[in-house]
């Protein structure tokens, strides 16, 4: 980095230049009547020209020699001002640490002046008079910095670390433009400091990729079905046009890649709904037992065909809750769905409900739904309530499932703010917890 510091301060020669023609400007009167008193000796007889011209030049003389003029003075004292403001003052110390994000000022020659308590959180401590090289080192924002420097102007660049994870970031530079600057010189004017403004991008690129990974997914979830739909036209328009037995067995599974269609429409559709109240709490009371009892009716077909039996512990008093009653049925369809379908080996599924101590003291109901199926590894609990995420592909997809139900149901527990809890060993099933906080007065009575 350039060291030009006094680039636009006068030079040596010039300034005395300028010096002296100030000072035979303010002594003009001076020099005046010498020449006159000179001009009135030589014509009167009383003086010779040769010492008329020396008493002028010793006037001349005289003159340069003097004191400096008060002018002079006044701008030498705003170049030391000038000088002094190499460490910035308490003002704009103040303003910086008023910033969320991390700010560096550093000075013409790339040394760190001040860092605010956000860079100090972020980068660690940083000492002034040590070069923003010490802290920022992608050259990209280094060789923009030399640029903000020798042009004034500003500039933003973006950059990544991979270590220790990985993060992406952008820097704002732009020089500091005090009010002398403004006057002297004009706007673009870059010979006091420099602001280095840094802002961490990672959260708004990570969900820039999960908006695009959802899109992806959604595109591929969808294409499928369709693509055997197709397929199946093509085939009845061509080589099974009057193949009665064919065309049957066809018409069942485009109706059913239709349902499939209809299914992944309908759970899309019903997460941004959801997403748009996601900070809206409902607000309306309602009874979580009369919820569970019905989703289990619902769900007795399905069960009977798997083979498999529902059994309930729950309170016989209203289990009051805030809450949306279509939603939560919505939860507990899902929840007791999947234990049917992927726990279906075990044969029993339970669920029961019981009073719990959740966060500052308040009541929480605990809603426990258990199989005891093959289980799902630990690796794959912390992912289940992504979007699309199925631990086997091909098995959810033989259940009718679209990978959205576990999303769902975390955006609407979000929204009630109640807690879904996944436990499960391999081998003996699995364990869903809902804990959803407890309208007060009703949990006395259980
Ligand atoms: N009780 C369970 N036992 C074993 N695996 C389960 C259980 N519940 C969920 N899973 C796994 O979690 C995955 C995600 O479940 P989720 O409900 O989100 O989707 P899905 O059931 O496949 O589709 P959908 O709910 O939209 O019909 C399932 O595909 C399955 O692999
Ligand atoms: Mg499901």
């Amino acid at each position: 980095m350039s060291d030009d510091t006094t680039a636009t301060s006068p030079g040596p020669a010039d300034s005395e230049g300028f010096d002296h023609r100030e000072k035979i400007y303010a002594a003009r009167w001076v020099i005046a009547m010498a020449i006159v008193l000179a001009a009135l000796g030589v014509v009167s007889g009383h003086v010779s020209i040769l010492a008329a011209a020396v008493a002028i030049v010793a006037v001349l003389v005289a003159v340069m020699l003097s004191a400096r003029r008060p002018a002079i003075r006044a701008r030498h004292a705003a170049q030391g001002a000038a000088g002094a403001a190499l460490w910035p003052d308490t003002g704009m110390k103040m303003v910086v640490d008023a910033l969320p994000d991390p700010c560096f000022i550093v000075d013409r020659r790339g040394i760190t002046r001040y860092a605010n308590r956000a860079a100090r959180e972020r980068f660690g401590k940083v000492r002034p008079g040590d070069p923003i090289s010490f802290r920022l080192r992608p050259p990209a924002l280094l060789e923009a910095l030399d640029r903000v420097i020798a042009d004034g102007g500003t500039e933003r660049i973006e950059w990544s670390e991979k270590v220790p994870t990985e993060r992406w970031l952008e820097a704002h530079i732009g020089p500091v433009q005090t009010v002398e600057d403004g006057r002297e010189k004009g706007a673009r004017r870059a010979d006091g400091f420099i602001l280095v403004a840094v802002r961490d991008l990672t959260e708004q690129r990570r969900l820039e990729r999960m908006r695009a990974d959802f899109v992806a997914n959604a595109s591929h979830e969808l294409r499928t079905p369709l693509a055997s739909l197709t397929g199946f036209i093509e085939t009845l328009q061509g080589p099974a046009r009057e193949d009665k037995d064919a065309r049957e067995r066809f018409l069942g599974i485009m109706l059913e890649q239709a349902g499939r269609m209809r299914r992944l429409i309908d759970d899309l559709l019903s997460l941004s709904r959801i997403e748009l109240r996601a900070h809206v709490r409902p607000q309306a009371e309602i009874d979580l037992g009369s919820v569970i009892r019905d989703t289990v009716q619902a769900l007795e077909p399905l069960a009977a065909k798997l083979d498999v039996e529902i059994r309930t512990d729950l309170p016989q008093k209203p289990l009051t809750i805030l809450g949306d009653r279509d939603e939560m049925a919505e939860v507990f369809q899902n929840i007791v769905e999947n234990a049917l379908k992927y726990g279906a080996s075990g044969k029993y599924i339970d669920i029961s409900v019981y009073s719990e101590i959740g966060p500052q003291n308040a009541p929480w109901w605990a809603v426990k739904v258990k199989d005891y199926g093959p289980g799902i590894e630990a690796a794959h609990l912390p992912r289940l309530t992504e979007r699309f995420y199925r631990v086997d592909v091909a098995t959810s997809r033989e259940m009718k499932g679209t990978g959205l139900g576990l999303a769902i149901v975390k955006h609407i527990l979000t929204r009630h703010r109640a807690r879904l809890d996944i436990e499960s060993t391999v081998g003996e099933g699995a364990c869903f917890y809902v804990r959803i906080p407890a309208v007060v007065r009703e949990l006395a009575n259980v």
